[in-house]
């Protein structure tokens, strides 16, 4: 599917439209579902709008929250997604524990914890043998050297095809993160991207020809809808 490109005067523009499209897919799921699935980034730029989830009135037993990538440190680490996302916002509303799903990084092992979240991914989805879940929503976001979730250039991650969860690598920091292929069978996509310094990047993702390893979040094309919310900052006009 074509990707819907928005380009936002500043970030907390880019946040509201962030906003607004997260709580229409959700919306819309809980009301034909009963159910909303949604995956969020780590980094700075989804902070402020963790921050405006925080203030929503959303049926929150409805709701469940997973993560597309995690830093292998404690949950209670400055680095840790799991802890922005908390403070900024699900530690702030009164979501059922139980409908928060932490990639684990406690094991002492990427792998070991890779392999029970997946187990976990598959026992909530009831996955058939085979069959990758379809995420309601999954926020990602993009570093200057094109890397999306954990799946950063040139690492081993990118070529995962027959699991949900594996190991990333960060200039030999572990990682755990969403596979290309689960991300690609999102029914929505969206990509928040603020930054002059993302200039080069988008430039290479969007360009007719480049190097996917080189630039991994040219791999991720959902079978449901794409969205790049970019900020002006960017000075990348599709
Ligand atoms: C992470 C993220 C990562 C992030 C990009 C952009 O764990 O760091 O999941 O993929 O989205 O690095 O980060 P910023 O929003 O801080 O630029």
């Amino acid at each position: 599917m074509n990707p819907h490109v928005e380009v936002l005067a500043d970030l907390p523009t880019l946040i509201d439209r962030a906003l607004d499209l997260v709580l229409e897919k959700l919306q819309s799921s809980i009301a034909s579902r009963n159910i909303a699935t949604i995956a969020l980034a780590g980094g700075s730029t989804p902070k402020p709008l963790y921050e405006k989830l925080a203030q929503q009135n959303l049926p929150w037993d409805k709701l469940h929250i997973f993560w597309g990538d995690e830093r292998y440190v404690p949950a209670d680490h400055p680095d840790s997604n799991q802890r922005m996302a908390r403070l900024a916002w699900l530690d702030r509303v009164p979501i059922p524990p139980e409908n928060i799903h932490p990639m684990p990084t406690d094991d002492g092992d990427p792998a070991i914890s890779a392999q029970k979240h997946e187990a976990e991914l598959q026992s909530f989805f009831k996955s058939e043998p085979g069959e990758f879940p379809a995420f309601d929503v999954i926020l990602l976001g993009i570093g200057d050297d094109a890397h999306t979730a954990s799946l950063f250039p040139h690492t081993e991650a990118l070529q995962v095809c027959d699991r949900f969860i594996t190991v990333g690598d960060k200039d030999g920091n572990p990682r755990i993160t969403f596979t290309v292929p689960l991300i690609n069978t999102a029914h929505a996509v969206i990509f928040l991207v603020a930054g002059a310094n993302k200039y080069h990047a988008l430039t290479q993702i969007f360009a007719d020809e480049a190097d996917t390893e080189t630039y991994p979040a040219r791999l991720i094309n959902p079978q449901g809808e794409l969205w790049w919310l970019l900020e002006r900052s960017t000075n990348f006009a599709k």
